[in-house]
């Protein structure tokens, strides 16, 4: 067993019955400074931030930004970094890089295709993240199993095979009601498109109001087949979800 699965086995027995406050203090505690929440400033990742900064207030937060943001996801993070005084570093993509896609295959070249889309995420979202994640030994997010049917397997401390580090999830467990129970019950900001009909945010051009009652993603990417919904941030190497438990 490598260093990184044996430190997930420990953290995940130690940690089974744990509150999702108190799975955070672990963590924090065990990386210190290098752990850090990656947010999109969705409902879930509002509730980690509220905890985090809860707990400590030094949390490390940090947002990648795409440059296709809604301008609502540009005011809630304004809004959070206000309500509680914390930094939430924002991470850009290479412009070289942006540049030379969009010279090659256009601006809105993700509606042309699962490879295009990918290749999109890929400069947007997934370099700045590996980037962040170099300088770290474990990374916060906001997955739950219940978001969708590639979900199914999250666990709330696993080994992230693509970036090489400790991946925990402390809500995986959490059903949507719960969070937005909690987010009701502590005021938290969130992000106004919520009322709007969008359960699940992320660029403006890939994401779209769904009917009440539909599938929490179905917005999202909303022109692919649900298996290809995922950007790559949350992909194993081998392309598949895995979040494997040691
Ligand atoms: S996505 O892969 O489809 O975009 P989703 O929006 O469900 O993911 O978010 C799942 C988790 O991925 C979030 O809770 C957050 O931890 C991380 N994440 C997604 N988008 C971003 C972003 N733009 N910046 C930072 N973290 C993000
Ligand atoms: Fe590009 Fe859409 Fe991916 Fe955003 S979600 S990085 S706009 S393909």
């Amino acid at each position: 067993m490598s260093n990184i699965e044996t430190k997930v086995s420990e953290l995940t027995y130690q940690t089974w019955d744990s509150s999702p406050q108190d799975l955070l203090r672990v963590v924090l505690n065990e990386f210190r400074d290098k752990v850090a929440l990656s947010s999109s400033l969705g409902p879930e990742d509002q509730v980690l931030t509220h905890m985090l900064c809860e707990i400590t207030d030094r949390a490390k937060i940090f947002t990648l930004d795409t440059g296709r943001l809604p301008q609502e996801t540009y005011d809630v993070l304004d809004q959070t970094r206000a309500r509680y005084g914390v930094e939430i570093e924002v991470l850009f993509p290479e412009a070289q890089q942006v540049q030379d896609m969009v010279r090659r295959e256009g601006v809105n070249l993700f509606y042309r295709g699962v490879d295009l889309r990918r290749q999109c995420c890929s400069v947007r979202k997934i370099e700045p993240l590996k980037k962040r994640l170099a300088s770290l030994e474990a990374w916060i997010c906001g997955l739950r199993v219940e978001q969708s049917t590639t979900r199914s397997e999250v666990a709330r401390v696993a080994v992230d095979e693509t970036f090489g580090l400790i991946k925990v999830s402390p809500l995986a467990h959490w059903t949507t009601d719960q969070v937005w129970d909690y987010i009701r019950t502590h005021d938290i900001p969130y992000n106004a498109l919520h009322d709007q009909g969008y359960p699940s945010i992320g660029c403006a051009p890939c994401t779209r109001a769904v009917q009440p009652g539909q599938d929490i993603r179905s917005g999202r990417w909303w022109w692919e087949a649900p298996e290809h919904k995922e950007c790559g941030l949350h992909l194993d190497s081998d392309g598949t979800l895995g979040h494997k438990e040691s």
